[in-house]
């Protein structure tokens, strides 16, 4: 499909994210977002163009000379800033966990609720019983959903099949859906989500089948680009995910894993697989800070988990960011712990839990979600050259978005180069 070329004119607050430094933002730069007032962004074919001032723009000779061929959206004075990249989602299943839900409520634990066949293993039989074009068709409806809240990117993992034709299914659902949808979506294979029902007891059987089986066929057929693992008690021990990590790594797979969630895992023999993101990190040894500060590797929080399971604790991102540590903000979308896809609500989080300057919320779920799936030379940013993925806010001011909590200010998105939502001027 041809791409329009599109004129968004007359923005309040321009957020660029625009940086002339390499790799993740980390420390001060977490916070600055380049801003322009009075902006205009030119996107043609898909791509961004040109970003400056409304003024200039409107009198830019190519524009001038081929403002017949494009057309022109009026911001109308609303905040703009580069679509969210949720790098952490888990969409695929069938059920809300709703027994799950009222148990918590009730006191128990999520690792309680687990051990007694609640938990992850309640998800799987959704999946294992569905047709990959049902699976597709929500998460087609799923994908919609985000973009209408601003997500322009999405990362999207499998993980409650557990069994090899299960997991393919999902996996090819996603491919599927990715298909339909005009965003970006990036795919993980998460066959180490848990050890499924029938390998209780044995789950080194079940890591033998995930690297000498499912890590082949997946990277063989081009599935996933990242493989993850859960590593948790009551899921797979630090020398398991371990295993996973180099059975992806000899296939190829880029990697990221669920770590410290609800206990401390040292991160060393991680770092060593230079994984693209370590992700929840509510539980992280101190001495852990400097290795990760010194890495590329992303730190994903995911506070809509913690405010889901009621937990009192959160990540430390302050100790975080004044570490050095690069940071950046995910919904964790999945029916268990994190039933959101608001990535503005899990920046008012950001903000109220962990203290976060909404600047830096902002920063943690733009760039920073884009450099942990590795995609920080297309996403995350509104410069020349990057996709024209862009998101408005039906705002003043940028601080709004997570100030404003429960409610959705998304007007419209632009996804690589499409209009997507009611673009009203
Ligand atoms: O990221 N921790 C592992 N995976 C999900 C929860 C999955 C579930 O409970 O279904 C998470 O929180
Ligand atoms: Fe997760």
């Amino acid at each position: 499909m041809k791409k329009k070329a599109l004129l968004l004119a007359n923005i309040g607050q321009l957020l660029t994210l625009r940086s002339t430094l390499s790799g993740p933002r980390r420390g001060a730069s977490l916070s600055e977002l380049g801003i322009i007032e009075d902006a205009a962004v030119l996107c043609v074919g898909g791509k961004i163009v040109s970003v400056g001032k409304t003024k200039e723009a409107l009198r830019d000779p190519w524009i001038r000379k081929h403002f017949k061929q494009i057309t022109e959206i009026d911001c109308c004075r609303r905040v703009v800033l580069p679509g969210f990249v949720d790098s952490h989602t888990h969409p695929v299943f069938t059920h809300p966990r709703l027994v799950d839900f009222e148990k918590r409520i009730a006191g128990a634990s999520y690792g309680e609720i687990a051990e007694a066949g609640g938990g992850i293993r309640s998800s799987i039989e959704g999946v294992r019983k569905t047709s990959k074009s049902v699976l597709t068709e929500k998460l087609v409806g799923t994908f919609r959903d985000m973009a209408a809240h601003g997500t322009t990117t999405l990362e999207a993992k499998s993980g409650y099949g557990l069994d090899l034709a299960s997991e393919v299914k999902g996996l090819e659902a996603i491919g599927a859906g990715a298909r339909v949808w005009p965003g970006t979506v990036v795919v993980t294979f998460l066959g180490a989500h848990t050890v499924p029902p029938e390998y209780l007891g044995r789950s080194q059987d079940y890591v033998d089948l995930l690297c000498r089986e499912m890590i082949p066929v997946v990277a063989k057929r081009k599935l996933a680009r990242f493989a993850d693992v859960f590593c948790e008690k009551g899921a797979f021990t630090a020398q398991e995910s371990e295993d996973v990590f180099r059975a992806a790594q000899d296939h190829r797979l880029a990697l990221r894993a669920h770590v410290g969630q609800l206990s401390e895992t040292r991160l060393a023999p991680f770092l060593l697989f230079k994984p693209a993101s370590l992700d929840h990190m509510d539980y992280v040894n101190d001495a852990d800070l400097a290795p990760l500060a010194a890495s590329e590797t992303v730190a994903t929080l995911v506070p809509g988990a913690n405010y889901f399971l009621g937990l009192a604790r959160y990540p430390n991102a302050r100790k975080f960011i004044e570490s050095g540590v690069s940071v950046a903000l995910a919904t964790d979308y999945n029916p268990g712990s994190s039933p959101t896809l608001s990535m503005p609500m899990v920046m008012s989080l950001a903000c109220t839990q962990m203290k976060m300057l909404p600047a830096e919320a902002i920063a943690a779920a733009t760039i920073n979600g884009a450099w942990a799936l590795q995609l920080a030379d297309r996403k995350g940013s509104i410069e020349p050259g990057k996709d024209a993925d862009l998101a408005v806010f039906d705002l003043q001011d940028y601080r709004e978005i997570a100030y404003w909590f429960g409610v959705n200010r998304c007007a419209f998105t632009i996804v690589n180069g499409i209009a997507i939502g009611s673009v009203t001027n």
